[in-house]
């Protein structure tokens, strides 16, 4: 198993998300992390609609209420903690949810289970 560690945990706070690269070339985040008082949840920053990245700008995933993930493109609004899309041009598809890992006080990511996904 290849796991890859992202970041601390206690780097990730309440209520924000943050956009993480994987490959050395990438110009944008490959995966979104949210974390929630219902704990952490990730996607692929692919928007369903375009296969776009989503951020509105870096780190920023979130719509203005803080509730919703939001595509900074057409505005396509997700539930956190499912990926489905409520509303926008791509409403009843979902984000691709990531594998997440918490241990020993870090945030990972299984990277064999994502290339297989992608
Ligand atoms: S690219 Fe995300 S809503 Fe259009």
């Amino acid at each position: 198993m290849a796991e890859q560690r992202l970041c601390r945990l206690d780097a990730l706070v309440e209520g924000q998300s943050k956009g993480f690269m994987l490959r050395p070339d990438a110009r944008y985040a490959d995966l979104i992390v949210v974390r929630t008082a219902c704990g952490l949840f990730g996607y692929r920053n692919r928007c369903p609609h375009t296969g776009a990245p989503m951020e509105w700008e870096t780190d920023r995933f979130l719509d203005i209420s803080g509730t919703l993930i939001q595509c900074g493109i057409h505005g396509a609004l997700f539930r956190i903690e499912d990926g489905y899309c409520l509303s926008g041009p791509c409403a009843r598809q979902s984000l691709q949810a990531v594998t997440l890992i918490e241990r020993d006080g870090w945030l990972l990511v299984d990277m064999d289970l994502e290339q297989r996904r992608s």
